[in-house]
């Protein structure tokens, strides 16, 4: 697109002036058919009516009877949108109702080469590149039907149209130059005479001029608007990186976040372990004595269930691990702590253990 020239930004505001005023008539509502016509710059459609009505010959807004778009703008939910047109048939600007193809030479509405009849060879002259050079191989130029048949050399008709255009840096004119050349030529603007289009790369002042219909702004043909955009294979590397980057970071960031709590956590754990631990020494150390003391207690053939019992187990115990473990309990700063912080529990749990220790220590004592 070749932006020629810019607009005074007060064309803007009469433009929104005139967008405004159109079209907001309601059905069975006076209208004036005077009104109907194409806007400046945008070359819409405009009349007094609004979105479902047109302005019938009796000035009234009547309900209209077909439609152009596949999704027509502004029905209200009882209203039936009507249908569009079949084949061989179309529907003008004012969509009024249905009408025949027009013949070749005939007038039609501006730019609407589907309003004029396909020639005998469309199938050759029909356009294919989407551009839309014409339709079915037919071209409204200039308001007046013509097949789109002229080949290199022969004198073509052109039609320019400056329509107003928005960009980022305001309001620009857009030229667009059509003309009845066969696809693959254009119509000089200047010899009127059909053209070959030209290739990617070369030399051109306007789209129509390239095969790809787009003119750089440096004067070259470049491809065609709608090619997709090829990402270099680095750019997938560094985006990959980056995205993994950014996982490991976070993670690492969140260890190093996290490992006060986890070693405070962890120092807890182990603390209460050791607590625990000594605890348990503490109680078999205390069984132990009580069993002792028992056994000293016990007259030579006491109860011979309890006997064996207390022989047999003591035998594995007090010379063995009872050494080790009384070390334990005595390095072990937890205990005296978790005793002193929570008798409750010692309480519960070993009440006649400690009274058994209480007793053993007692007889032992006395004897
Ligand atoms: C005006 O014309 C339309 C369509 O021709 C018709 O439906 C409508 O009834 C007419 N209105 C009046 C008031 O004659
Ligand atoms: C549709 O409903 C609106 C009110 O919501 C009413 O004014 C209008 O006349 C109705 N149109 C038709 C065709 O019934
Ligand atoms: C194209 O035009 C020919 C000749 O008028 C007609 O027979 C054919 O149906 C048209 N095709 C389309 C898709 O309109
Ligand atoms: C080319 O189209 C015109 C109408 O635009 C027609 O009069 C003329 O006969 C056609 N020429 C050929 C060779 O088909
Ligand atoms: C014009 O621009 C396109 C894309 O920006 C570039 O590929 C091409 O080489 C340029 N041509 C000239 C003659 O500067």
């Amino acid at each position: 697109m070749l932006p020629s020239l810019l607009l005074p930004s007060t064309l803007l505001f009469s433009l929104a002036a005139v967008q405004v005023r159109a079209g907001d008539v309601p059905w069975l509502q006076p209208c004036d058919p005077a009104h109907q016509k194409l806007q400046e710059g945008t070359f819409q459609f405009q009349t007094d009516c609004d979105a479902m009505t047109f302005c019938a010959s009796n000035s009234t807004c009547a309900l209209r009877g077909c439609r152009n778009d596949d999704f027509p703008f502004g029905y209200l939910s009882n209203v039936t949108v009507p249908d569009k047109c079949p084949k061989g048939q179309f529907c003008p600007d004012e969509q009024d109702q249905c009408q025949n193809v027009l013949p070749v030479g005939s007038a039609c509405q501006f730019n609407r080469d589907d309003e004029c009849e396909g020639p005998p060879n469309f199938k050759d002259l029909a356009d294919t590149t989407g551009f839309g050079l014409n339709v079915n191989g037919s071209v409204c130029l200039n308001n007046i039907c013509m097949w789109a048949n002229v080949t290199v050399g022969l004198p073509c008709i052109v039609q320019n149209t400056a329509y107003t255009a928005y960009g980022p840096d305001g309001e620009f004119v857009d030229i667009v130059s059509r003309g009845n050349c066969k696809v693959g030529l254009y119509c000089d603007s200047q010899q009127l005479v059909c053209v070959q289009t030209k290739a990617i790369g070369e030399q051109c002042d306007a789209d129509k001029e390239c095969s790809t219909y787009n003119c750089l702004a440096n004067g070259t043909c470049g491809v065609t608007t709608d090619t997709p955009v090829q990402v270099k294979k680095w750019v997938y590397v560094v985006v990959a990186v980056c995205i993994l980057g950014g996982m490991v970071g976070t993670l690492v960031a969140l260890y190093f976040f996290h490992k006060k709590d986890r070693d405070a956590e962890r120092e807890k754990r182990l603390q209460y372990w050791r607590e625990q631990n000594a605890f348990r020494q503490n109680i078999l150390q205390m069984q132990e004595t009580a069993r002792h003391s028992l056994m000293a207690y016990t007259p030579g053939g006491g109860s011979p269930r309890g006997s064996t019992l207390y022989s047999r187990e003591g035998g594995m115990q007090s010379e063995d691990s009872g050494a080790p473990m009384l070390q334990q309990t005595t390095k072990s700063s937890g205990l005296r702590y978790y005793v002193s912080d929570d008798n409750s529990q010692l309480d519960d749990r070993s009440d006649e253990d400690l009274m058994m220790g209480q007793r053993s220590h007692q007889d032992v004592g006395r004897f």
